[in-house]
């Protein structure tokens, strides 16, 4: 058993981190890897990209289930015992990846007990597979509390939008404030050369472009007939960037 390499991708709601951090995981796939899929956003779209039904069962439904335990349960070791088996639970396995959803934290308060038990689980879970690939929400922060604290890469998606370059932003400083040591890179969505002053505005980020993805036709279709990124063409726009993209992530 070895480290996976873990890759968060982040950025502005709608700018396009499930679809891309569905082509990343085709990519990975065909280069034979053992691939863990975390879906972190609540709006869990990512089961779908990857052609996964509806019934799964949620890290969120889990967490619930131990706060109840520990509520009642006099024996905390005995929960922490079980934990190791209960994260299968929310393990959904395919012939080609397996995939856990993070799902909504219902309760409120701190669970830190409870958190830091499932993220130990999910440390010693990872280490099964060589990637482990995080479909996030816009920012950084859940993964650092909820799964993951040591991610390699994070990439931003970003559209032309100056809402988004703000986004990139925000994520970069959340990195330095939860002193993550992850490289970071951007990756420019329906790319549209918009002159100058746009090109200036990304080269003031002060982040590597690791890579740019045009309008894609064939992704619109394909999502609109709710298809998996497993039926794709091969030489979709997408695709052919996050080929290149991986080639970054798994290097490192
Ligand atoms: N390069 C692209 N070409 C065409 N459509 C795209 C492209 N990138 C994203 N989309 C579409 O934009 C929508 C939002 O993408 P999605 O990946 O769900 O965003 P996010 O996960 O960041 O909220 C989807 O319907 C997707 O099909
Ligand atoms: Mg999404």
């Amino acid at each position: 058993m070895g480290f996976p390499t873990v890759v968060a991708i982040c950025g502005k709601g709608g700018v396009g981190k499930t679809v891309f951090g569905g082509a990343v995981l085709r990519v990975f796939w065909q280069r034979c890897l053992r691939i863990l899929a975390v879906d972190a956003d609540p709006a869990m779209g990512l089961r779908y990209l990857l052609g996964l039904k509806d019934d799964i069962k949620t890290l969120g439904d889990l967490r619930e289930d131990l706060i109840r335990r520990a509520k009642t349960d006099r024996d905390p070791e005995q929960i922490a015992g079980a934990m190791d088996y209960l994260l299968l639970e929310a393990l959904t396995e395919t012939d080609k990846f397996s995939f856990l959803a993070m799902g909504r934290s219902r309760s409120r308060g701190c669970f830190c007990p409870v958190n830091s038990l499932l993220k130990e689980s999910a440390r010693k879970l990872a280490q099964n597979y060589d990637v482990v690939l995080v479909d996030a929400e816009a920012g950084v922060e859940q993964i650092n509390r909820e799964v993951m604290s040591s991610v390699d890469s994070i990439v931003v998606l970003m559209d032309n939008s100056q809402r988004s370059r703000h986004s990139v932003e925000l994520i970069k400083q959340m990195a330095v404030d939860l002193n993550m040591r992850a490289r970071m890179g951007v990756v420019l969505n329906r790319a549209k050369d918009l002159g100058e002053t746009v090109h200036a505005a990304v080269s003031a980020l002060e982040v590597p472009v690791w890579g740019t993805i045009p309008e894609d036709e064939e992704l619109l279709r394909n999502d609109a007939l709710g298809r998996s990124v497993f039926d794709l063409p091969a030489n979709s726009p997408v695709l052919e960037s996050a080929e290149r993209i991986v080639d970054f992530l798994v290097e490192a």
